[in-house]
């Protein structure tokens, strides 16, 4: 039989990274052609930021009034959509039809004079609203919410579930990001495309990493691309004339250092001239060198890098596979909050294994499923569908027995590797094969992971056999998993140490049957 073309077109760089390493008379069979999403992830990013472009950020009174606010803003153009939501203080996101609009706004806009202070002029998208009468209106505004669900909050709503296959997808729901919080993370990337614009007329700053990638979680970081190529390519095609182009062609001796200086000027303008950026650090040294900043007005936490075009070809990699079947992205989910609850990750950089690292775990370990849920990168194979289990336990199980002393993760072949080095823990970048995503991961943070997954499989299996019923408003299931260590561990230790308790007792009962006449004599004898 021959390749299903159809999967082979579908869009984007990872679908045709697909297509080039596909056997052309291989018999390929994949079952996932429907399931391949339909836009394109570059469709979708560009859609988004054409829709962020037409949009402004407004911070607003606390008390205003939304009928009189969308009326005013209308007289600058029709309004396609608006949210509000809480950050420090009450902030509107207004999208207009058109992008016009947005400069009759700004034309309309004063900048503010501080008797003290200068004002360095910079036409931006974000704006201040006074209003010179408090209205009387008191109607409450709905905001949109832009963070997770409390511990609290989370564990009612999963106790009340009704089996672990559902606490996974309600812990999904709660926890992935809204349409708003999307709009939101576009929308900050367009303004610091703004502010980079200066530097750089026709750069991109693109989002990529958890934002984008649908493993996004309410309240992750922004990760945020600076894409030059616009500008590079540009010049490409002119290859005859008599004009070399001096700015274009300014020589530095590694393209390191073209990174480091480029973010090095951004970083000044952010820090200096970037509305509602705060906090800017620049961490040049870093293997992937980068600006670290809070965007105030939206609660983002930034990281801009440039130069970093691979993860944004990951993301898409990730995005294919969060679509491929429903339950990656909830077994993800659970298994990220799982590792954030035992901190075995951190916000932190350091020795401890990263959420992008734990995502390809469980890409591997849903590959190495016998029927595999998902197709490895190399080829997509035939997938039966699988069944109804909860792979929760058994994704600790696989993990607390494997040998990451001498193999390594795949997941472009789907399998486990001799390691190349010896690395605790060897996950190879798909895309750059002889580089380990997971380099920084000490052999202790490993250890850890090992024991709590061990842990974990433990409790599940404790409680397939012996599930506390639902009304008893006990914590079960993923909660259990979920609950600090230290909670855990006492009902893991409890547990077993009533196992160890009845052993100790029938061992007891065992040497008493031995010494029964003996004592029995002594006692008697009394
Ligand atoms: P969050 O923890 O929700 O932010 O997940 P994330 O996937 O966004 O991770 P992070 O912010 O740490 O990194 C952003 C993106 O950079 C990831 O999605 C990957 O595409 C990429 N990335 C992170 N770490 C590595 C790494 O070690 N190697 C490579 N090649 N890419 C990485
Ligand atoms: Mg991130």
């Amino acid at each position: 039989q021959r390749p299903n073309l159809r999967l082979l077109s579908c869009p984007g760089t990872v679908a045709k990274d697909l297509r080039r390493d596909e056997q052309p008379s291989g018999s390929v069979e994949t079952g996932f052609e429907d399931k391949i999403p339909k836009r394109r992830f570059s469709e979708m990013q560009n859609e988004r930021r054409e829709q962020a472009q037409r949009t402004v950020l407004i911070h607003c009174p606390e008390k205003i009034s939304e009928k009189k606010f969308l009326k005013y803003l209308s007289h600058f153009g029709p309004i396609n959509n608006h949210f509000f939501y809480e950050s420090f203080g009450l902030y509107a996101v207004v999208e207009f039809c058109q992008k016009e609009s947005i400069g009759s706004l700004q034309n309309g806009t004063h900048t503010p004079s501080m008797a003290m202070e200068t004002a360095i002029p910079f036409r931006s998208r974000f704006f201040n609203l006074k209003l010179k009468n408090q209205t009387s209106e008191r109607s409450r505004i709905r905001s949109s919410n832009q963070l997770p669900p409390s511990n609290k909050q989370l564990f009612e709503l999963l106790c009340y579930a009704e089996s672990i296959d559902d606490q996974l997808n309600t812990l999904l729901k709660e926890f992935q990001l809204t349409e708003e919080n999307t709009k939101l993370r576009y929308l900050t990337c367009s303004l610091i495309e703004d502010i980079a614009a200066a530097y750089f007329p026709d750069c991109i700053v693109r989002p990529f990493g958890s934002s984008v990638n649908t493993f996004g979680k309410l309240g992750c970081d922004l990760d945020m691309f600076l894409d030059l190529d616009e500008t590079r390519n540009l010049g490409t095609h002119k290859t005859s004339g008599n004009f070399l182009m001096e700015f274009q062609v300014k020589n530095v001796p590694s393209e390191r250092i073209a990174t480091q200086k480029i973010l090095s000027v951004l970083g000044e303008c952010l820090d200096h001239f970037g509305p509602g950026c705060v906090g800017v650090q620049k961490i040049l040294n870093a293997r992937c060198p980068l600006v670290r900043f809070s965007h105030q007005a939206s609660g983002f936490q930034c990281d801009l890098t440039t130069n970093n075009r691979i993860a944004l070809t990951s993301s898409e990699l990730l995005y294919i596979y969060g679509a491929l079947d429903s339950r990656v992205r909830a077994l993800v989910f659970s298994i990220r909050c799982w590792a954030r609850a035992h901190s075995l990750t951190s916000s932190i950089p350091g020795a401890w294994i990263t959420n992008f690292s734990l995502t390809m775990m469980v890409i591997f370990f849903l590959q190495r499923r016998s029927p595999p849920i998902l197709p490895t990168l190399d080829s997509l194979k035939t997938l039966a569908e699988g069944n109804n289990c909860t792979f929760c336990s058994e994704f600790f199980e696989y993990f607390g027995n494997f040998a990451f002393n001498k193999n390594s993760i795949n997941i472009r072949q789907g399998k486990e590797q001799n390691k190349p080095d010896s690395s605790p823990l060897y996950i190879q970048n798909p895309f750059e094969t002889s580089l380990n995503i997971s380099k920084n991961v000490s052999q202790s943070q490993l250890q850890k992971f090992v024991d709590l997954a061990r842990e974990s499989a433990w409790i599940l299996q404790q409680e397939a056999i012996d599930r506390p019923s639902i009304s008893s408003n006990q914590p079960w299931g993923l909660v259990s998993l979920l609950l600090p260590s230290a909670t855990n561990r006492k009902s893991f230790t409890k547990k077993k140490s009533s196992k160890f308790a009845i052993e100790t007792v029938k061992n007891l009962l065992e040497s008493l049957k031995g010494n029964r006449t003996e004592n029995f004599t002594k006692t008697s004898g009394k």
